[in-house]
């Protein structure tokens, strides 16, 4: 409900306070409930219409939701008894005082669990319609990633972010690993670093070395793009909370100077709680408009967007998301873009990097600020990986798989992360 009427997010949710007193093993069954009614939502729909002698859109938000959960269990959690699932959610329609639902709920759930035709989905679904159903997207979105990377890999995009992502974690000090094996979490190596692992088995949140932010639960990507920063003696990350990418830079390069900031005080006083290092400075400042007038050797503008490249993660987003939200989000970006651009050092470097599949909140963006302007170049982001590749810290092999034209884009399905787009700018 929270996820639906305050544009909470579930993985926030999640992991806040209210859930400590679960066990592990409800904490995970919850987990699966709510990002599998986020994962799967409009298929859900679609069978409660398919069952239901009123339309979806006329019933109370709770009674739609109890709903979604007891069909949520019905199609997709095997281990679940039928009767338990549709109890449950009748249980939670009269928690949430909606009494008189229940003899509708109790009925359309015993209808959907006595034949579950409606489980089955088209396997070769290709037209934006078919694949927007079968993997329970909005079509714009479906559509959108056809034109762009070709229907194979929109079908890939859709998977991927129909299944739970696997945790990617950095190891801020390599003797970690060890202690971790010990608390009984299996590692695998990363996909695309050396230096990062995934998560195969156990619970990393209950670990000592997370809590005592020696390990972070960073995904592969994200890692990826922080490493493009390289060594450097200054920098500004203008957009940085909750600083995952402030951490990468800050380790890699102990003794320079970083100027972190974040628009919002409670995120910036929530980085400055994860990011413990003596030469990370913090800041609530507008990257807009930004108080500084300080050159950077770095500087990284990671913008707010729209994060359809973390759909596996965040699958409310592409209920709430709009094509008109695009326009808006680009405006927002450019006006970073070039504020950051103004703070870097001649020989220095901007990186500009978004969690986003979406065309005008990447290339647009850079094409908007740096075309015709005279005293800046893009950097190939292909000189990069082969760098990192020649260190030994890349582990992904297949590089140009990893670029389009001078950039990085990672794609969820074609690459085993989020999907990120990172474009290096140098001041000549
Ligand atoms: C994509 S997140 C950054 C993630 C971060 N770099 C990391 O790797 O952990 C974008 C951040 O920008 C912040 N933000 C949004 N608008 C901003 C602005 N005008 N100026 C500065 N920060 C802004 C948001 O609060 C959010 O924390």
């Amino acid at each position: 409900m929270r996820v639906e009427h305050e544009d909470a997010f579930a993985s926030e949710l999640l992991h806040s306070k209210r859930f400590e007193r679960l066990s592990t093993a409800d904490h995970g069954l919850a987990t699966e409930l709510v990002f599998g009614v986020l994962r799967w939502r409009s298929r859900l729909d679609a069978a409660i219409a398919s069952a239901s002698s009123q339309p979806i859109a006329k019933l109370d938000a709770e009674v739609l939701n109890s709903l979604r959960i007891g069909v949520y269990q019905l199609g997709w959690l095997e281990r679940v008894p039928a009767r338990a699932a549709i109890n449950e959610s009748v249980e939670l329609v009269k928690a949430a005082r909606k009494r008189s639902a229940t003899g509708f709920v109790n009925a359309v759930l015993r209808k959907l669990a006595a034949d579950r035709g409606w489980r089955n989905r088209p396997h070769e679904a290709t037209t934006p319609a078919a694949l927007a159903e079968a993997f329970a997207h909005p079509m714009w979105l479906v559509e959108r990633w056809i034109k762009e990377f070709g229907t194979d890999n929109a079908r890939k995009i859709c998977e991927y972010d129909q299944q739970t992502p696997v945790t990617a974690i950095r190891l801020r000090e390599p003797e970690v690993e060890k202690e971790l094996l010990a608390a009984d979490i299996e590692l695998a190596p990363g996909a695309l670093l050396t230096d990062a692992r995934r998560v195969v088995s156990g619970d990393l949140t209950k670990a000592k070395a997370f809590h005592e932010g020696r390990v972070v639960i960073q995904d592969e990507a994200s890692q990826l793009v922080a490493a493009l920063l390289g060594r450097a003696s200054r920098l500004l990350d203008c957009c940085a909370a909750p600083g995952s990418k402030t951490s990468v830079f800050a380790d890699n390069n102990p003794a320079a100077t970083v100027l972190a900031a974040d628009l919002h005080p409670h995120r910036a006083r929530l980085l400055q709680r994860l990011v413990r290092a003596d030469h990370v400075h913090v800041i609530a400042a507008d990257a807009r408009n930004l108080p500084i007038t300080a050159y950077f050797d770095r500087v990284l503008a990671d913008v707010p967007c729209s994060g359809t490249g973390t759909l596996a993660r965040n699958p409310e987003i592409k209920w709430r998301l709009c094509p008109d939200d695009l326009p808006d989000l680009h405006a927002r970006q450019v006006t970073i873009f070039s504020s950051a651009l103004a703070r870097v050092a001649p020989g220095g470097r901007l990186l500009y990097s978004t969690c986003s599949l979406e065309r005008e909140e990447d290339e647009a963006v850079i094409n908007e600020v740096t075309n015709g302007v005279p005293g800046y170049g893009v950097v190939d982001c292909a000189a990069e990986l082969h760098n990192l590749r020649d260190s030994g810290r890349l582990a992904w092999p297949d590089i140009p798989s990893l670029t389009s034209g001078p950039f990085l884009r990672t794609i969820p399905g074609l690459h085993p992360c989020d999907g990120f787009f990172a474009a290096l700018i140098e001041k000549t």
